[in-house]
Formats: structure tokens, sequence, C-alpha cells
């Protein structure tokens, strides 16, 4: 069976990036709270549960175990002191074989946009990804009124590949998407 081996710890000049540990719920339901609004337009619809620390501290153990398993790499974007969640960007259903890719979502707190801040902790963590993960594509899908998230993917160069219908269900309606994806720079 396939086993990541330690935990990313990913600095940056503004950020710090890793899994947090179990005991860290609170701080991951503090950015779920301040960003309840902010985020209700982007993601699928959240149960009463998904805003509390006892609903985190399970969902960061489940985040530990899927990364050693080689499942996800679900990075949250702390200040350098791992005081206040940033944001997350989280590299899931990782496929390996002939495959060797995984899917790009992630979300940033309203008060830290339009500071670059998601674009550093994305570079940052797709060398890691495709450096010491060694996957092959990274996928990522965004709404086409989601103007922001498409400029952010164009800038770290994934390409469009495709728009699908009714793809995904975002705050409770099957939403049509972008699709695009950014192969590994390093391979030949
Ligand atoms: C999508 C999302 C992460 C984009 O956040 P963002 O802050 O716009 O993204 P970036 O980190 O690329 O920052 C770009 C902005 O910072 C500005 N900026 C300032 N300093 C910068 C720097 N050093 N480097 C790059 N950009 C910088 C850019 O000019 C740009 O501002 P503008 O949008 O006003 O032109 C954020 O809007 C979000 O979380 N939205 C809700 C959830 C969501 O949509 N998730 C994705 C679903 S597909």
């Amino acid at each position: 069976m396939f086993r990541q081996k330690s935990l990313p710890h990913i600095i940056t000049p503004r950020c710090r990036l890793a899994l947090l540990e179990p005991h860290q719920a609170e701080i991951m339901a503090q950015f779920r709270n301040a960003n309840r609004l902010h985020l209700r337009q982007w993601e699928p619809t959240r149960s009463d549960q998904f805003f509390t620390a006892a609903y985190w501290e399970i969902q960061l153990r489940i985040a530990l175990k899927h990364f050693r398993t080689g499942n996800s790499v679900c990075l949250v974007i702390t200040d350098p002191a791992e005081t206040e969640v940033m944001g997350v960007c989280n590299y899931t259903n990782i496929v390996r074989g002939t495959m060797m890719s995984c899917q790009l979502g992630y979300a940033l707190a309203s008060r830290h946009q339009g500071q670059g801040i998601m674009y550093e902790a994305l570079q940052a963590s797709l060398d890691y990804i495709f450096e010491e993960v060694g996957l092959h594509r990274v996928m990522a899908n965004y709404l086409p009124r989601n103007q922001r998230s498409g400029d952010l993917l164009a800038r770290l160069g994934f390409k469009i590949e495709g728009h699908a219908e009714k793809f995904m269900q975002i705050n409770g309606r099957w939403e049509d998407h972008v699709l695009t994806s950014r192969i590994n720079p390093n391979e030949c």
C-alpha cells in the first residue's frame, strides 16, 4: 500500500501551508464562520455542523489519515504563527498508476482577497505536489461567472480543456463548470 512519509510544512513570504492537527480545529471553525456568506455562492451547501470545531476536529484527523495513505493533501493556509486560517487548498482524489492526477479546490478568507495570497500559496503548493508527491496533472474547475478564480488559474499556467454541463452541485444547484488543468512542468 502507498504511504506518503513526512508531513508538508511549506513556508512562503507571507504564509505557512500545512495539515493542521486536530487540536487546531477551533481556528478552522473560526475561518468557516467568518466566511460563511462569502463562500456560500461558490461551494456546496453546508450543514450547520460544518461550522463547528467538533466537525473540524474529525475532518482534520481524516485529512491526516488520507495524507498518509496518499489519497489527498489538504493544506491549510495560515499566518506564519498559525494563529489564523487564511484559506485552504485541497489536492484531493489522487489517482496514481497511469494517471498520476488529482483535483484542486481552494478558498480564501474574504479579508485576504486582492493581495496575491492565494497565488503565492498555490504556486508553492503546486511545486510540492509536482516535485515531492510526483503527480503529473492537477485539475481544477470553476464556475464561468467566477472571474477571480479563472484569472488565478490562468496566471498559474492552468489551461482550459473544456466545459462540463451541470458538473457540480454548488449552493444547492447543478452548475456548469470550466475544466482546466496544469501538467507537471518538470517532466519531459
Ligand atoms: C478565488 C480566490 C481564491 C481568488 O482570490 P484572489 O485574492 O483574487 O487571488 P490572488 O491570490 O490571485 O490575488 C489576485 C489579486 O491580488 C492582487 N495582488 C496584489 N498583490 C499581488 C501579488 N504580489 N501577486 C499577485 N497578485 C497580487 C492582484 O492584482 C489581484 O487583484 P484584483 O483581483 O483586484 O485584480 C478568492 O476569490 C476566493 O476564495 N473566492 C471564493 C472561493 C472560490 O471561488 N474558490 C474557487 C472555486 S473554483
